[in-house]
């Protein structure tokens, strides 16, 4: 019998599809039969919460999570005493695992109070076994577990809890599927975040990720640029192309497509009007790159490109593939062809054998390649990595006090960096109210740095012209241009 041909009397097919996203577009109206008994029942719609640990690319499944929720018939609850809380996980660092445990604490207390409240946890800690042994023997309160691969399954997780009304644990070794087309939800309209490919296959010796994120896959061109074709439609007006290592996009497609190659893709995209990316690695960042984003105006005046340690021999026991002097050529050879480029990187202090002359090297990096912001992190060891079993960890103490000189040289650094377009005109990204200051947005240059400005609602999500009156180091302070007028020569005079 094909399941998709028998419908049941409300419309939909009487057994789950295969196929995806059939399946889980069924499973969500499924859930949506529960949502709509627990209003009968309550007298208010159920709310869920997702709380969100990590990077950026969590951030962007966390909208798609939210999405099948409200699909699901879930309004947007705004804490952990909603009906449904999820986490969505990271274990880069040992610290965020801790933070995870100490809040399932809290909302054990929580859902003693609300007996009807569903707990979920997924995401890159999931994947990780002694994790979830841990879960399934001491916190009997979480409802679903699931991991990395399968987040698109969401729905069909919460329908199974419901029937079995036990814990549900669905967390897979690797995937090579790839499920397009499930409803999201952006956290701002005119941005969003689009996957170009999934997993990292570099295995830097401290990183976990190629472990829990499994091996590299990337997205077609064709999905992509339809993605984005429909976000535009949508009212979006910048995308961030998301990929743990975006240089590495396309080698697995038949035949392999660039990422220089889908950039000039999307940047002929009508209506869009800026492209950001992240993360690029050092090793293999392209002439071809750089060049097509010299050239373009849609392409973002932004690199984030993770350093991790300036010493070329603690670069190779962390399996980089680059040395510091090519660290360092290559910010020179993008600061030629990009002028007004801004560079952040990712820095880890006390990776094991780190000596004080390994550490000086980072600093030296630090102060020759003048990065606009740094994210400085103290080395955590992850069980499975390579790094984990190497001999030599850095005492405490040690790795604490070069962690803060490392902080104190970065932000002098960036306090000088960043005000360098101070009193010029520059094209400002509307994105938000002022959290400060009444009547007041905040909004992001092309290089990512933050603006502040006087100006009305109806600006966010449009690109408007700001006259950067003042750099307060990390931030400017800013006003409108409405008319485009150029700086006045009393105001470069400034
Ligand atoms: N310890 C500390 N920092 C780490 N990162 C990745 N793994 C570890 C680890 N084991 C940092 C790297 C990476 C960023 C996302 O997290 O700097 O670029
Ligand atoms: Fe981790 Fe290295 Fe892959 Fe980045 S490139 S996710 S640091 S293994």
């Amino acid at each position: 019998m094909n399941a998709r041909k028998d419908f049941d009397r409300t419309g939909m097919p009487s057994e789950a599809p295969q196929d995806e996203p059939a399946r889980q577009q069924y499973f969500i109206e499924k859930c949506r039969q529960y949502t709509k008994r627990f209003f009968e029942k309550k007298g208010r719609v159920p709310t869920a919460f997702i709380q969100t640990f990590g990077c950026q690319m969590n951030a962007h499944d966390s909208e798609r999570l939210m999405g099948v929720l409200l699909a699901a018939g879930f309004a947007r609850g705004d804490g952990e005493d909603s009906d449904f809380v999820l986490y969505n996980t990271c274990t880069v660092r040992e610290n965020a695992n801790q933070r995870v445990y100490g809040r399932l604490g809290h909302l054990n207390s929580l859902k003693k109070k609300n007996p009807d409240m569903l707990i979920a946890l997924c995401g890159c800690m999931m994947q990780e076994p002694h994790v979830v042994e841990r879960l399934r023997k001491s916190y009997r309160h979480v409802d679903i577990i699931f991991g990395t691969h399968n987040i698109y399954k969401l729905a069909e997780l919460l329908y199974r809890r419901m029937e079995e009304r036990s814990m549900v644990i669905d967390v897979w070794e690797n995937t090579g599927e790839i499920v397009e087309a499930l409803p999201g939800d952006r956290k701002f309209p005119f941005k969003s975040g689009v996957n170009i490919m999934f997993g990292c296959n570099n295995f830097c010796s401290y990183c976990i990720v190629p472990y829990v994120r499994g091996r590299e896959r990337s997205r077609a061109p064709d999905d992509i640029v339809r993605e984005i074709r429909e976000l535009v439609k949508d009212g979006v007006v910048e995308v961030m192309l998301l990929g743990q290592n975006v240089n590495s996009y396309g080698k697995t497609l038949t035949p392999p497509v660039s990422f220089a190659e889908l950039l000039k893709r999307v940047e002929g995209i009508e209506g869009l009007k800026r492209i950001r990316f992240m993360t690029p690695h050092p090793k293999d960042l392209s002439d071809e790159l750089i060049e097509v984003m010299s050239r373009s105006d849609t392409i973002c005046r932004h690199m984030h490109l993770p350093l991790q340690s300036g010493s070329s021999r603690i670069l190779k026991k962390m399996n980089r593939n680059y040395t510091k002097e090519q660290y360092l050529a290559l910010t020179e050879k993008l600061r030629r062809a990009i002028p007004d480029i801004s560079l952040t990187t990712d820095i880890i202090v006390g990776f094991p054998g780190e000596t004080e002359e390994d550490f000086e090297e980072t600093l030296d990096v630090v102060r020759k390649a003048r990065f606009d912001s740094a994210f400085t992190f103290i080395y955590s060891r992850r069980t499975g990595t390579a790094a984990a079993a190497m001999d030599g960890q850095v005492p405490d103490d040690v790795v604490k006090r070069r962690f803060d000189r490392l902080l104190k040289e970065v932000q002098e650094i960036s306090a000088g960096v960043c005000g360098r377009d101070v009193h010029t005109v520059r094209k400002v990204l509307a994105e938000e109210r002022d959290s400060h200051l009444d009547g007041w947005l905040t909004g992001r240059l092309s290089n990512n740095t933050i603006v502040h400005f006087a100006g009305g609602q109806e600006l966010i999500g449009t690109i408007v012209d700001v006259y950067l009156e003042e750099s307060r180091g990390f931030y400017y302070m800013g006003s409108l241009r409405e008319n485009k007028m150029e700086v006045t020569d009393h105001e470069k005079a400034l």
